[in-house]
């Protein structure tokens, strides 16, 4: 494997791509908006927060997207600051929360964990770094919202410790509480970051002094090494509102956050510094653009420097992709690209050939491992009203569930389709483009199942299982086969009573 020229080497290394995890209202929106302005981007950061009136006007490709004023899209921030360049990958979180949450979380090489210092840890944080630690995704922990009355530094830092079994080490303090929060001091480099007004005035905070003390006595520093293994968490405290805090985040991303990580594939590992172009498809987004009904395959490069005009294997198939227009996905516009290096996130235009799992590669046939399916949330059946089209259902929830706007379920017993999201929002999409697309109307019903899990074990094994289950049994898009269970009860003791089978929550899509 020849490795690339110095200066794409050193592009390289100067990226960092990485996504925010939090529990609604944590303060996603204002952080990403704040670190987009002090990342220089100021003409996006405003930006951010309006997302939701100039989607209004700008892409009303899907009604739903126009009706509820939300995003559908992932998109993809591009900022540079203290030399590096920054791939912010937002992850859907509101009723907009889907598996492209979960599946952009694989193409990241660190995650920032918002916490709201008054609330701690929240459901959907946990559900989150969880599947972050999977993919050992090194994360930061921002302690939001500091400028209100909040917990005690020390308790918060308990609960991160004891409830996600991570360690963690404060890179930063806070310099007063709730309305009299002013600043930070930074442990490390052992200065004070404080508001502008503040910094002139030269204060001393002698009671900081000691509280500092013991910080440093009872709680471990910051290291490097535990942090990239994703045992150990530096925390930030601040406030993004006030903009406290958010520069000490960036500057540490800059100085020590993860560059673009190898990737493990089929047959190798693929180091991110390689000469050859490798590229994996994490998400696929339908008529972004009422002008161009096509879709954009979102690709995270691997390795190596893609330039446009380049043509790449789609291993799968043997299909070669041109990249004629490939393009970076800005807050709000998209630009041509005319180079990207590994870290960089692409979209490819396509008529739909590029699947969720795609490898793209320059010449060697390799599949990359890791974006996998999770056990849906919520299940619903598929009720067809019109019993002509059924033929053309079936045809159109393969096609929409290979692209990934929800998973399908096709119980083996002959009864209607069931599929599986973990937002709502992606059943209100499936139900919409299934009207505008191909002509047909559904609604839902809810199923006796309540959990899906993917089954495997001995051919004979297996097969005794799947006649004594029938009537719970399902295949999914792949032909895979999925045990349905009425409860988390039930599902428990078919595992007890099935010692030799394996359930599984998380499917590899190889
Ligand atoms: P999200 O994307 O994680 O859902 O959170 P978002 O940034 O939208 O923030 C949720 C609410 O918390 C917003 O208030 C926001 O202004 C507030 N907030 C965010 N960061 C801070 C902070 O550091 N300190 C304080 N005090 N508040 C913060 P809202 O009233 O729901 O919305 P808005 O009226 O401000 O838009």
């Amino acid at each position: 494997m020849s490795a690339l020229m110095s200066d794409s080497i050193s592009e390289i290394s100067r990226r960092r791509t990485f996504a925010i995890i939090s529990h609604p209202d944590a303060g996603k929106t204002t952080l990403t908006e704040r670190l987009l302005r002090t990342g220089g981007a100021i003409q996006l950061a405003g930006n951010v927060r309006a997302k939701r009136e100039q989607r209004k006007t700008r892409s009303d490709w899907m009604a739903i997207e126009r009706d509820r004023g939300i995003s559908v899209v992932t998109s993809v921030m591009t900022f540079e600051h203290a030399g590096c360049v920054f791939n912010l990958l937002d992850t859907p979180g509101h009723e907009d929360f889907s598996e492209d949450t979960y599946r952009t979380l694989t193409a990241v090489d660190a995650a920032v964990m918002v916490i709201d210092a008054a609330k701690g840890i929240e459901a959907r944080t946990r559900k989150l770094f969880e599947i972050c630690r999977l993919r050992d995704i090194p994360i930061l922990t921002f302690i939001n919202k500091m400028d209100r009355e909040s917990q005690d530094p020390f308790a918060l830092l308990d609960e991160v410790s004891s409830s996600l079994a991570l360690d963690t080490a404060p890179v930063t303090w806070p310099v007063g509480r709730a309305a009299e929060f002013v600043g930070t001091y930074d442990l490390r480099k052992r200065e004070y970051h404080l508001t502008a007004e503040l910094a002139q005035s030269d204060p001393r905070f002698a009671q900081l002094d000691e509280e500092i003390e013991l910080v440093r006595a009872a709680l471990p520093e910051f290291d490097v090494a535990s942090f990239m293994e994703g045992h150990l968490t530096p925390v930030y405290f601040g406030s993004a509102i006030k903009e406290i805090g958010v520069a000490d985040l960036l500057n540490g991303l800059a100085e020590y956050g993860p560059r673009p990580r190898a990737q493990p594939a089929d047959t190798r590992v693929v180091e991110a510094t390689e000469e050859g172009l490798t590229a994996l498809v994490f998400k696929i987004q339908a008529n972004m653009d009422p002008n161009h009904r096509d879709r954009i395959a979102f690709a995270r490069v691997c390795s190596g420097r893609l330039a446009r005009g380049m043509r790449l294997k789609q291993v799968r198939t043997g299909k070669l992709i041109p990249l004629h227009a490939p393009q970076f996905f800005f807050a709000r516009d998209r630009a041509l690209a005319e180079e990207a290096f590994a870290g960089d996130v692409v979209g490819i235009p396509n008529h739909g050939t590029l699947r969720i799992g795609d490898t793209l590669s320059e010449n060697e046939d390799l599949n990359f491992v890791g974006v996998p399916y999770f056990a849906p949330e919520i299940l619903r059946r598929v009720r067809l009203d019109d019993a002509m089209k059924a033929k053309k259902l079936r045809q159109a929830l393969q096609e929409l569930a290979e692209e990934g706007v929800v998973q399908l379920f096709r119980p083996m017993d002959g009864s209607p389709a069931i599929v599986g999201v973990v937002g709502t929002l992606q059943l209100d999409v499936l139900q919409a483009r299934l009207g505008a697309e191909y002509g047909v109307k559904i609604g839902y019903e809810a199923p006796p199942f309540q959990l899906a899990r993917w089954i495997s074990g001995e051919k004979a094994v297996l097969e005794k299982f799947l006649a004594e289950q029938r009537s719970s049994m399902a295949e999914d898009v792949d032909g895979d086969p999925v045990y349905l269970a009425s409860s988390a009860f039930m599902m428990r003791r078919t595992a007890d009573l099935n010692p030799d089978l394996t359930f599984r929550d998380i499917k590899d899509f190889r």
